[in-house]
């Protein structure tokens, strides 16, 4: 029977893949860094040439930035259309100290592979280049359509991808999407994400006079903008973990009562999570447990701020300008637009007297929250059953994909979120890992899912 085909095609050439998966990570596909350009390019062709090896017609889409891959198989007429994206490009592997082995030497260690984008997302997107291989050398063919879109700006934030699904609706038609750039929800328990958290990203100004000062001869006289942008910092959220601009939760979504009881099931120790994390206690929003806080409720976080010395020593300035990077993740039915004229109308609210504010908006992405009840996730939950030997939990995560939005949007189809990550597979930082096992796993369960959704 076919599936048993691929099946062994997979065993044998498992080693071969992840050989294959090496050579992917040595290119250092910095979308950030201008410096890494040709490099980000390099590997847009890689995987043009092994989607091309497999058979499949495969094209890169040249946009401003980086280029985007697009490769199609469209031999089961009356079969389901099935969009795959990832993306090629990863995030900057600075600071290099804290590395064990160099980012871009991908080195196995315990079973694991580190580097920059194992996991994230060169490793997982690459099984279900991987999964297709598999079925079209060993059948010619693929049980369903498949369309891959696969991108090199997502960690910059990129408009490329966006632009190109504006113009290009008709070509990436599909009745189903699948993306792997999540996590498990632990060792062993294999997850289905159908909650992902969306963004809205600020960068905030204050200004005073037009030079510093000496804080002795005019501090008390005129407003200091740092210690304006600490109050206004300080305002957005109380100590009950709760935001305080007015209207910011009108349209949250409550739990319902049903996640509640999904997240108390999971085996989850509050205990462990501190100790792991070595703080002195964990902090949230009153009334929800740690899952709930991290999985299904907006929060606030400042990223960063800057202003006046500090540098070693004292020095009594009294500064002219301060600024901070904030933002709000947010949950159903948040909007972006909306969130942002809230955080707007509050910032004009609480500026103090004496200081200007320059508010800027960074890119969003809107929450996502999709039905668990579709024969899309029924069929993608026995694929993960089938790659990873167990029924996977359905989970609600923190991060954000701001594709999934516009495949919503532009496609109108929700995306399954099949991650074969951990969490501690340490993305966007130092020793970012995926396990072998996992990899191997994800490959079969993406190759599984052909099958599941073509019945
Ligand atoms: N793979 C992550 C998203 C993610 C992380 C999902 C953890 C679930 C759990 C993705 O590559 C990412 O980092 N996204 C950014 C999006 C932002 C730049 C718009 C994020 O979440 O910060
Ligand atoms: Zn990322």
């Amino acid at each position: 029977m076919a599936w048993d085909q691929v099946e062994r095609y997979l065993a044998e050439h498992g080693p071969a893949f992840v050989e294959q998966l090496k050579d992917l990570i040595r290119i250092p596909s910095v979308s950030a860094q201008p410096a890494h350009d040709k490099d980000t390019r390099r590997a847009a062709e890689f995987i043009r040439d092994d989607l091309r090896a497999m058979g499949l017609e495969a094209v890169l889409i040249e946009t401003a930035r980086h280029p985007i891959v697009f490769a199609e198989w469209t031999g089961a007429p009356g079969k389901p259309t099935l969009l795959v994206y990832g993306h090629y490009d990863v995030q900057p592997a600075e600071p290099l100290e804290p590395w064990l082995s160099p980012p871009f030497e991908p080195t196995e260690r315990n079973g694991n592979l580190y580097a920059r984008g194992a996991t994230d997302d060169k490793g997982q997107m690459f099984t279900h280049l991987k999964a297709a291989e598999a079925w079209l050398k060993t059948t010619g063919g693929l049980p369903v359509n498949v369309k891959f879109m696969i991108e090199g700006e997502e960690e910059v934030g990129g408009a490329s991808l966006e632009n190109y699904m504006a113009e290009s609706a008709d070509r990436l038609a599909c009745d189903y999407a699948v993306i792997s750039d999540t996590s498990q929800f632990a060792p062993g328990m294999p997850a289905v994400t159908y909650g992902l958290k969306g963004l809205a990203y600020f960068e905030l100004t204050v200004t005073g006079a037009d030079r510093d000062l000496h804080s002795g001869t005019f501090g008390g006289a005129v407003a200091n903008p740092l210690n304006a942008l600490a109050q206004m910092l300080a305002s957005l959220k109380g100590p009950d973990g709760r935001i305080q601009i007015a209207g910011f939760y009108d349209t949250v979504k409550p739990l319902e009562p049903w996640e509640r009881e999904e997240f108390a099931r999971l085996p989850f120790s509050e205990r462990g999570f501190q100790d792991e994390l070595k703080v002195p206690a964990l902090f949230g929003e009153e009334g929800y447990t740690t899952l709930e806080r991290k999985g299904a409720r907006p929060t606030c976080d400042v990223h960063g701020l800057w202003g006046g010395y500090s540098g070693p020593g004292p020095k009594t300035v009294l500064p002219c300008v301060a600024g901070a990077k904030f933002s709000f993740r947010l949950v159903p039915d948040q909007e972006p637009a909306e969130i942002e004229r809230l955080a707007r109308a509050h910032i004009a609210r609480v500026t103090p007297p004496g200081v200007r504010c320059e508010l800027t908006t960074h890119h969003g992405a809107p929450a996502v929250l999709v039905n668990v009840d579709t024969p899309g996730m029924k069929a993608a939950a026995r694929a993960v059953e089938h790659g990873f030997g167990a029924r996977p939990v359905f989970i609600r995560e923190g991060g954000s994909i701001p594709v999934v939005g516009l495949i919503k949007e532009r496609l109108g189809v929700d995306t399954l979120l099949l991650g074969w990550g951990q969490n501690d597979d340490n993305l966007h930082g130092p020793n970012e890992k995926f396990s072998l096992a996992d990899f191997h796993r994800g490959v079969k369960a993406a190759a599984r899912l052909l099958l599941e959704l073509s019945n």
